[in-house]
């Protein structure tokens, strides 16, 4: 007989449902206007708010790290649940900002809060990358492998913004949002995303320098390749045409249809990219969920961000059926339908 042979057999995983029992946000408190960023490009609060539905922007101080908004948000959402952080089996961090290349955000997250049981893991899949994490933490817990997963979308984006481009620094905010995932007797509970990525239109929206391609140099300091570049008009483009696709997918896929969505909680970039979704979905705009005006585009953390808003402020209540959609660099994007 063989070494493998006399292992345990492998038991038929069972599935179970997966809700968001708790969650928590945080940003740090320090606001930068777009009167404050008309002194510092020539840009104006008329072209901000028009083109993209921003007004202000939350950043954080230059010691505060995006683990440190993470954990932040982390403890929030465990005093929602009532729960330790010695119950937590798994720290997953959505981000493009990490702390540092290695280790990952999700182990100085585990130090702050003191989650010494955690596994940790990074997940990057830029402003989609909560979806992706959600949808990992999620097969964890219904597998029955893991019981309580801790996932996180946290960036500190105005460490990457070239703040003499007037084309990108005025879009991007810094804030951090968590979940709790555990299995719970709802119906459903968070349905298995869709998820989808398009690797060939990499050069759109990318962080170039830095990284072993273009590894840290002074010319990457001075052509300023370790800061966020892209093509705006293509990701505007891509991101409605890809998120209405999601949206529509996840929708099919459980059968439910748009009337049935309480609250849609899309990715918050840009009102108008909202809009178009809602015009291809067939959603007014009183159906999403919009806060892109007070934070700007927080990358991964923002669907966490404004979910937990929508359920603090009211504007999603628990048995709503809720749409979450996202799409970032990559190309990536993501969908999922969840009863909150
Ligand atoms: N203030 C004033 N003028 C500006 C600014 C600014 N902040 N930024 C650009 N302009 C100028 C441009 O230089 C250009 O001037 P020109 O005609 O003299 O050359 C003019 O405004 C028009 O520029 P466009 O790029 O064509 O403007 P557009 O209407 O496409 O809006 C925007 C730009 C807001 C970036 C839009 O393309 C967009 O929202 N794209 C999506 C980008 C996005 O959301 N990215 C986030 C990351 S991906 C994601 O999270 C989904």
């Amino acid at each position: 007989m063989t070494a493998a042979a006399q292992l345990k057999p492998v038991v038929a995983a069972p599935t179970r449902t997966v809700s968001i029992v708790a969650s928590g946000a945080y940003v740090p408190p320090g606001i930068r206007t777009n009167a404050d960023l008309e002194k510092m490009v020539d840009t104006s609060d008329e072209w901000i708010y028009s083109r993209t539905g921003i007004r202000e922007r939350h950043i954080a101080e230059d010691h505060e790290a995006t683990s440190d908004m993470a954990a932040e948000a982390a403890r929030r959402a465990l005093a929602d649940a009532h729960l330790g952080p010695d119950q937590i089996d798994l720290i997953l961090v959505a981000t493009c900002t990490p702390d540092m290349t290695f280790p990952s955000t999700a182990c100085f997250v585990q130090q702050q809060l003191g989650a010494t049981h955690a596994a940790c893991l990074d997940l990057s899949a830029a402003c989609a990358g909560f979806l992706y994490a959600l949808d990992v933490g999620r097969q964890y817990v219904a597998s029955g492998q893991l019981n309580t997963v801790l996932v996180i979308g946290a960036e500190k984006m105005s460490t990457v913004m070239d703040w003499t481009d007037r084309t990108t620094c005025v879009l991007f905010g810094d804030g951090a949002g968590a979940a709790i995932l555990q299995a719970t007797d709802a119906s459903h509970g968070v349905w298995p995303a869709v998820l989808g990525a398009d690797g060939s239109l990499n050069k759109l929206l990318a962080i170039p320098g830095g990284g072993s391609r273009e590894p840290f140099s002074q010319q990457v300091l001075d052509d300023k390749r370790h800061c966020l570049k892209m093509a705006g008009r293509e990701v505007f483009k891509h991101a409605v045409t890809n998120m209405a696709a999601a949206a529509q997918e996840a929708l099919q896929r459980s059968g439910a249809c748009i009337e049935d969505v309480a609250c849609i909680i899309p990715h918050q970039a840009n009102a108008r990219i909202i809009q178009a979704i809602g015009q291809r979905i067939g959603a007014p705009i009183e159906q999403f969920y919009l806060n892109v005006d007070r934070y700007g585009n927080t990358s991964a953390a923002s669907v966490i961000m404004a979910l937990d808003e929508a359920a603090r402020n009211g504007r999603i209540q628990r048995g709503d059926l809720v749409l979450l959609v996202v799409f970032g660099g990559g190309f990536t994007w993501a969908a999922t339908l969840l009863e909150w």
